[in-house]
């Protein structure tokens, strides 16, 4: 019998997950949830599965084995722990929840269930970065720097398509935490932790609260430093990049552009590699589904053989915790110490 999945939350993103199931031989749609009927019942004609508008009775129902959360920031605290106490594995859009408290409670909850719990972080998954792994791990010397650049555009229309959207109170912050935390992820995973953060974020063309760009200064344990430079006012948008620096070289993932550039001094070494775009620059949904794809495969096969998915609870929280760091940074003025 395949894994039952029910999808929690059906707007922007919610197509992409049908699709990713849809793909993933071992999982089959089985429940729709969405307080919006009509919305509900069109998207269960185009992709099957049963129409539900509580996600307490998705919970309660017995083929429902996997259930994958997107819906605000702010409710992916309490449906996770809810689906974790029904005995449900959870899948959770990022970021993984507004602050690192509420990541806690989730993955405490999904241990004590016995339950797997992972974190959508597509950009992982993308089929040129273990090149860009084996580029940090055997070619540039010591990384001394890293760097994620993400200059993207949203218009005020785009803030006003949803309530929640540009309020601390549901989507948690701006730019960083929605739009930027795929690229700080990604330079987490291959780069590591850092230890400190100075931070300043602004509100510099939008009618929201949270912010609409953000530079950060990140300090590492071994005197290395990193930038995350942000914004959704850039017009006409760029594609979002990547730059690693080591003593022998540098490597560029340009993630907008699908392309990996590396340059290394000795012995000479220039290079490029392509894949196929996928960037949200131009619009949130520009992105096609084969991160998703590749990333529901992995956790199917984690349920499957009791192991945690690439991207578990304690992944997902590490972005989670440096924007966390970023903003008690730019609300303080200081430079503040990135927990554990
Ligand atoms: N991985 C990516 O590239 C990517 C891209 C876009 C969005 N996202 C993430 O996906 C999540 C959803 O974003 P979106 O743009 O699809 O949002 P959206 O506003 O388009 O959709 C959210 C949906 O949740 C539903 N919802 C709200 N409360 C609910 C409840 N109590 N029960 C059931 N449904 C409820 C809403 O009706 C809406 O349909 C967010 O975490 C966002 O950051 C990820």
């Amino acid at each position: 019998m395949p894994l039952g999945f029910a999808i929690i939350g059906i707007g922007n993103i919610a197509p992409i997950h049908a699709t990713a199931i849809q793909n993933t031989p071992d999982a089959q749609l089985v429940a729709v949830c969405t307080r919006n009927e009509a919305r509900g019942r069109a998207f269960v004609e185009k992709f099957g599965g049963t129409y539900i508008a509580d996600y307490h009775a998705v919970l309660a129902r017995d083929d429902v084995d996997v259930v994958a959360i997107c819906t605000p920031h702010d409710l992916h605290a309490p449906m996770t722990i809810d689906a974790a106490r029904a005995g449900k594995h959870i899948l959770i859009e990022k970021p993984m929840a507004r602050n690192v408290a509420e990541c806690d409670a989730m993955i405490q909850a999904a241990e004590r269930a016995g339950v797997t719990l992972g974190v959508i972080a597509q950009m992982r998954f993308d089929p040129l970065i273990p090149n860009l792994q084996s580029l940090i791990s055997n070619s540039l010397g010591k990384i001394i720097w890293v760097s994620a650049n993400v200059l993207w555009y949203r218009t005020d229309e785009y803030y006003r398509s949803g309530a929640w959207r540009g309020t601390r109170e549901h989507e948690g912050g701006g730019v960083l935490i929605n739009q930027a935390i795929h690229l700080v992820d990604l330079m987490l995973y291959l780069t590591g932790m850092p230890t400190h953060v100075t931070a300043q974020t602004r509100t510099l063309n939008h009618q929201i609260e949270v912010e609409d760009a953000v530079l950060a200064i990140l300090e590492y344990a071994d005197n290395r430093l990193g930038l995350i430079q942000a914004t959704v006012s850039a017009y006409p948008d760029s594609p979002e990049r990547l730059d690693v620096i080591g003593t022998r070289g540098s490597a560029i993932y340009h993630r907008g552009e699908a392309r990996l550039e590396w340059h290394i001094a000795e012995p000479r070494d220039d290079g490029e590699l392509r894949g196929a775009a996928s960037s949200g620059a131009a619009a949130p949904m520009a992105i096609s589904a084969a991160g998703h794809i590749a990333q529901f495969h992995d956790f199917v096969a984690a349920i499957r053989e009791h192991r945690a998915p690439l991207v578990d609870g304690h992944e997902g929280r590490k972005s989670v915790a440096v924007v966390e760091a970023v903003y008690r940074s730019a609300a303080c003025h200081q430079r503040v110490e990135i927990g554990d």
